[in-house]
């Protein structure tokens, strides 16, 4: 099994860190990727785009790290509803090895806090979006429709801070202690969360699932977004033509080509997508910026420097390998 390959594609990202993935191998290379649903998030995302949107950016991981070892990799979207467990077909094929610099899969993480409040330069914009550059939207900072973004994101906080089914989604996928970060490897820790320092000591050691429900912390969340929503230096949207499993995953696969490029000129990448989770705001934010494609990421952007290190835990590939079929 090529086990290099699919730990550099598990790195990728995804929804609460669920890392909704699996791998069949039919024969030694040739995969199905499917998908898993014990790690959907039906609360958040229904209709099941975020997950085929993180299987497109584990794609694009898996393409890289195997083109990198001498495979170029052949595949098919087979899944007609995003609610297949069978996803991408895909296929290794020898061939010249290419040269793409795995560090970049390696130290790639979503980074929440501390960025500076100045806009993105042109030309690091036009570095990370080089690849394709119509399917994003730049709003920067002091813009009208920054200003907007900063607002429905915080309304689809509030909403969803009040909707117990997708706070108790979110309890079910942060493992506050270590032990338990062990245990699972997935959701989210104190450390992605970047609750530092004693706050870190004090909720790895005392804090479980019940804590995530009080109004207390519902309270606390909206009043950090509040905080952060005015951070940075404006807002990135990718689009997509539609929203079929094909042009999801691809979208997938664009953004994170666009991501791994971030650390390299030391800007952070945070998605806050509640506004597209939460129908009202979703409505609102397309009418109001006149967008005729659907939204897939709303990404505020922002320097900073020194660029942290990943913390975010993964599952090894021999947990998300399954049985091939017969
Ligand atoms: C589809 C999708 C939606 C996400 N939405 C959010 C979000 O609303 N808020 C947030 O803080 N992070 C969000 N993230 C980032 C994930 O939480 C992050 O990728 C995951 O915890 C793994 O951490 P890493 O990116 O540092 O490896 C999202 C990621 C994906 C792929």
């Amino acid at each position: 099994m090529q086990w290099k390959i699919l730990d550099h594609a598990a790195m990728a990202p995804s929804g609460h860190n669920t890392q909704p993935w699996t791998i069949s191998a039919v024969e030694p290379e040739r995969w199905v990727l499917g998908s898993a649903p014990a790690r959907w998030l039906p609360a958040v995302d229904p209709t099941n785009r975020e997950t085929l949107l993180s299987l497109g950016a584990f794609l694009e991981n898996l393409v890289q790290a195997a083109e990198s070892q001498g495979f170029g990799v052949d595949y098919r979207v087979v899944a007609r509803t995003a609610r297949d467990a069978e996803v991408v077909d895909l296929r290794l094929k020898p061939g010249a090895p290419r040269d793409h610099d795995l560090s970049h899969l390696r130290g790639r993480r979503t980074i929440r806090k501390g960025m500076q409040p100045a806009s993105l330069a042109k030309e690091d914009v036009d570095y990370l979006l080089q690849h394709d550059p119509g399917s994003f939207l730049v709003f920067p900072r002091g813009s009208r429709e920054a200003a907007l973004l900063a607002a429905k994101t915080l309304e689809a906080n509030r909403l969803q801070a009040e909707r117990s089914a997708a706070q108790a989604e979110l309890a079910d996928w942060i493992r506050w202690s270590d032990a338990d970060v062990e245990r699972h490897r997935d959701g989210l820790s104190p450390a992605t969360m970047e609750i530092e320092g004693l706050a870190g000591w004090y909720v790895r050691t005392f804090y479980d699932r019940s804590n995530v429900l009080t109004p207390a912390f519902r309270r606390r969340t909206v009043e950090l977004i509040e905080a952060l929503v005015q951070e940075g230096g404006g807002w990135i949207l990718k689009l997509s033509a539609d929203e079929d499993p094909g042009t999801l995953i691809e979208a997938g696969r664009s953004w994170e080509r666009m991501f791994l490029r971030c650390r390299s000129r030391n800007v952070a990448l945070h998605p806050m997508t509640q506004a597209l989770e939460e129908p009202s705001c979703r409505d609102d934010l397309t009418r109001q910026l006149g967008l005729r494609r659907p939204v897939q990421f709303i990404l505020r952007v922002g320097y900073r420097t020194p660029y942290p290190e990943p913390v975010s835990p993964r599952r090894p590939a021999a947990w998300f390998l399954k049985e091939a079929r017969t």
